[in-house]
């Protein structure tokens, strides 16, 4: 397994939209098991394959408090969402900003799985939003990018402030 350099907000290459995975294979599984290890490392909750440079409809998401409950999604599609609810949304590309964004509350998603076998999940809560959110990445589009003009502009102007500081 190896760690994946994320790619960090405003970086053009998160905006790229992922292609649907063809067929799920033995090198599918190695993405995911190296996604889910950046994941943990990081203490993320969710990654987009975007966010590795890897531009193809996966994303791995564990809400769990005991880090051993991972889920994956290869080629999600929501089939329905209903209601809205505001929450408090972090990125593992946008370090260190956290902002409310309102999404829907309960969501129904079908994929494939890591053997890619098609199920279908009904989630609410944090992993409704999460599920959002990643499915967001897959189309290019950051959580920042829900916000206003003005708040996104001084977002990027402090991470960048931020990087060259660190350089
Ligand atoms: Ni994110």
């Amino acid at each position: 397994m190896a760690l994946l350099p994320i790619l960090q907000y405003p970086d053009p290459r998160l905006h790229k939209v992922a292609k649907s995975v063809a067929t799920v294979t033995e090198q599918t599984r190695k993405l995911i098991r190296d996604m889910a290890e950046t994941m943990y490392a990081a203490s993320g909750v969710g990654l987009a394959a975007t966010q590795v440079d890897v531009h193809e409809r996966i994303v791995v998401i564990d809400v769990s408090d005991t880090h051993d409950n991972l889920l994956v999604f290869i080629n999600p599609v929501l089939t329905s969402s209903s209601g809205s609810e505001e929450s408090e949304e972090g990125c593992l590309s946008v370090p260190g900003i956290y902002e409310n964004v309102t999404r829907a509350e309960q969501v129904t998603v079908s994929a494939l799985d890591a053997q890619g076998k098609a199920f279908t999940l009904e989630a609410d809560g944090l992993l409704a939003i999460c599920i959002q959110h990643e499915m967001d990445h897959l189309q290019g589009r950051v959580f920042v990018e829900h916000l206003s003009h003005l708040k996104q502009t001084r977002i990027r102007a402090k991470l960048i402030k931020q990087r060259r500081e660190t350089l």
